[in-house]
């Protein structure tokens, strides 16, 4: 997740060590590149390239730069790879201004035909640089800067925030859709940023401008006008009083319960993203040419994929064989060719079992591609192209966010490979608003608010066992399986995922009294969970079911935990909301930290 700074002072100071300071503060939310500018009397010093703050601010003697105003970016590369090109800030084409945004741009491609069409120079395939372009145009056209502004912001598309200065001028510019920004006034100065930690240090009285709204900083005063009429909007300042631990972890007690809270805003950014992305049609056509499509894959990553062929089958009519990357290796590699296609999906991107069998899969000439949170890891440029999961840097060992935009990628990859347009695939209730996938992230959010306070008890209930089940079928078997692995990393309980099916095949003869299994219930699969819900009851076992609302479930179970009503596919990817709240709230329970549980890594790059 990319992140911005920016300092506006009365007069030329030494800017550089601020502006390293501040990005050091922004570095918690990830990033690959790192870029200063100061703006002084006509001229603009801009330093920037791949590394880390500390390397790339002694490379490049950050420290020295002075100004009357600072900019500087930490990027997480999202479009292009992490270059110096495409790290941020960045120029127009006649270097009269520099600007630096967070988030995405989705339209940044078709924008930058458009620009280069106009004679503008656009050097990086890099939306931050779209965003100056888009301010120049209409500066070109004649213009008055603010309302360049404002006809930019119309122009750009996505979940952003964005700060741009001019060389001969005394003030930033700042606005942001989508994506959060605060303004920070202080003694002498005033400041901006992508979160509240990068200005902390710096002052506690902040203003929080909304999208639709251009701030303009002055060092001792900030403006803050409506987008639409140019008109100014008045706004106070509010004092700050949380620290700054708390602030990092957005108010919560863990960066895990952070991310949960954060799926839905992630979601809503993924599925913009794809909207605009070119390489969605190229893979299309590719999967729908191929003999055989795997999906590949580790832990919460293999859940993921698992989940996407259950979709594929369902809304696309399309086999895919989901499997764990190692027995990729053994099972299907040998067999695999040039006509088979291999998506390889992963948080990290450096996951070595991963890696192993995109290196086997490409030694048979298949053709392979790749899903990855971390863009400019290593899978993302060993295969023909990697969509990005766009989740920004997810701290908690324990995959949240990731897990959830894996599988609404595999969702929308599901419903553009059935060539149906997703309002039409997706039953009445989405005809009536639009596309469904659109309502996922509110579902989301509506889903938390529904189950977190019933969560919390039964994890109290249910907190001295140390053996648990999780189980589902059809679209709900990868959310088992997935609730499972939460539960184990972080409360180190043994629970197990399982098809519902199959637990008469064996594991019933752990059950006795109060013994936890937790059902996730498709809606179409009610009357199978049913009877597996009794099967374990009459021995003892305390039911847990996740479901929709459902007058059977409730008479059957013993605890329902209720989910908003949605499509098949879209309420088994919900389910798994509840069942990451069960494992934190057992976690911090027992007195563990879910964020970094024993004996995990975030990254595994051994075999
Ligand atoms: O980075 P990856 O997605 O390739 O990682 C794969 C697994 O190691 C990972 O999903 C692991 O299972 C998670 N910590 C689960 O929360």
């Amino acid at each position: 997740m990319c992140g911005i700074f920016g300092y506006v002072t009365k007069n030329e100071e030494a800017l550089g060590s601020i502006l390293i300071a501040a990005a050091e503060r922004l570095t918690y939310r990830g990033y690959d590149s790192v870029g200063a500018a100061t703006m002084n009397h006509g001229k603009i010093d801009l330093r920037k390239d791949v590394g880390k703050v500390d390397a790339v601010a002694a490379k490049y003697n950050i420290a020295e730069m002075r100004g009357q105003r600072g900019i500087t970016q930490l990027r997480w590369a999202t479009f292009g790879e992490p270059s110096q090109v495409n790290s941020q800030p960045h120029l127009d084409s006649n270097g009269d201004m520099v600007g630096a945004h967070n988030g995405n741009v989705v339209n940044n491609v078709e924008l930058r035909e458009e620009f280069m069409a106009e004679g503008m120079i656009v050097r990086s395939q890099n939306d931050g640089e779209t965003c100056v372009h888009a301010v120049e145009r209409y500066i070109k056209r004649g213009y008055q800067f603010i309302d360049a502004i404002r006809l930019a912001y119309g122009d750009l598309q996505g979940d952003y925030a964005f700060v741009i200065g001019r060389a001969d001028d005394d003030k930033l510019y700042a606005f942001k859709k989508g994506s959060g920004m605060v303004i920070g006034i202080g003694d002498g100065f005033t400041c901006l940023s992508s979160d509240l930690p990068s200005i902390l240090p710096l002052t506690r009285e902040v203003i929080r401008p909304q999208d639709g709204e251009i701030v303009t900083l002055w060092a001792d005063r900030v403006e803050v006008r409506s987008v639409k009429d140019g008109k100014i909007i008045q706004r106070m300042p509010e004092t700050v009083t949380e620290a700054m631990d708390a602030v990092q972890k957005g108010g919560y007690p863990h960066f895990m319960l952070k991310e949960i809270h954060e799926q839905a805003q992630v979601a809503r950014e993924l599925i913009h993203l794809l909207d605009g992305s070119p390489d969605v049609q190229p893979l299309i056509e590719k999967m729908k040419s191929a003999r055989h499509l795997y999906f590949i894959g580790c832990g919460t990553s293999y859940h993921a994929a698992l989940a996407g062929a259950v979709y594929f089958a369902q809304l696309a009519g399309r086999a895919v064989i989901p499997i764990l990357a190692p027995q990729f290796i053994a099972q299907y590699a040998p067999a695999v060719g040039y006509e088979d296609v291999g998506i390889f999906v992963s948080q990290s991107g450096e996951t070595k079992d991963v890696l192993n069998a995109l290196e086997a899969a490409e030694k048979r000439g298949m053709s392979c591609f790749g899903l990855a949170n971390v863009v400019g890891s290593t899978l993302t440029k060993a295969t023909s192209f990697c969509l990005p999961l766009c989740c920004g840097y997810e701290i908690s060992v324990p995959a949240t966010k990731t897990f959830t935009n894996q599988v609404v990628t595999f969702l929308y990859l599901a419903y553009r490979l059935a060539g149906k347009d997703p309002s039409t695939a997706l039953g009445d209730h989405s005809l009536r608003s639009g596309r469904a996938i659109d309502r996922i992230p509110d579902l989301m959010e509506q889903t938390i608010e529904m189950v977190a306070p019933q969560i919390e008890a039964i994890a109290k209930d249910i907190n001295e066992w140390n053996d648990m089940y999780c189980l589902g079928y059809g679209a709900t078997y990868p959310i088992a399986l997935e609730g499972a692995l939460k539960l184990k990393e972080i409360t180190y309980a043994h629970c197990e995922g399982m098809l519902s099916t199959e637990f008469k095949h064996g594991p019933l003869s752990a059950v006795s009294k109060g013994f936890p299994i937790v059902f996730v219930a498709g809606t179409n699969d009610v009357p199978l969970i049913i009877s597996g819900i009794n099967e374990v009851k009459v021995r003892g076992a305390r039911t847990i079911v996740v479901a929709e609302e459902d007058s059977r479930l409730r008479a059957n179970g013993d605890d329902l935990v209720v989910i908003p009503k949605s499509d098949p596919q879209i309420s088994a990817l919900l389910a798994v909301l509840p069942l990451q709240l069960l494992s934190y709230h057992m976690s911090v329970l027992r007195g563990f930290d879910p964020d970094f549980p024993r004996n995990l890594s975030k990254t595994l790059t051994v075999d």
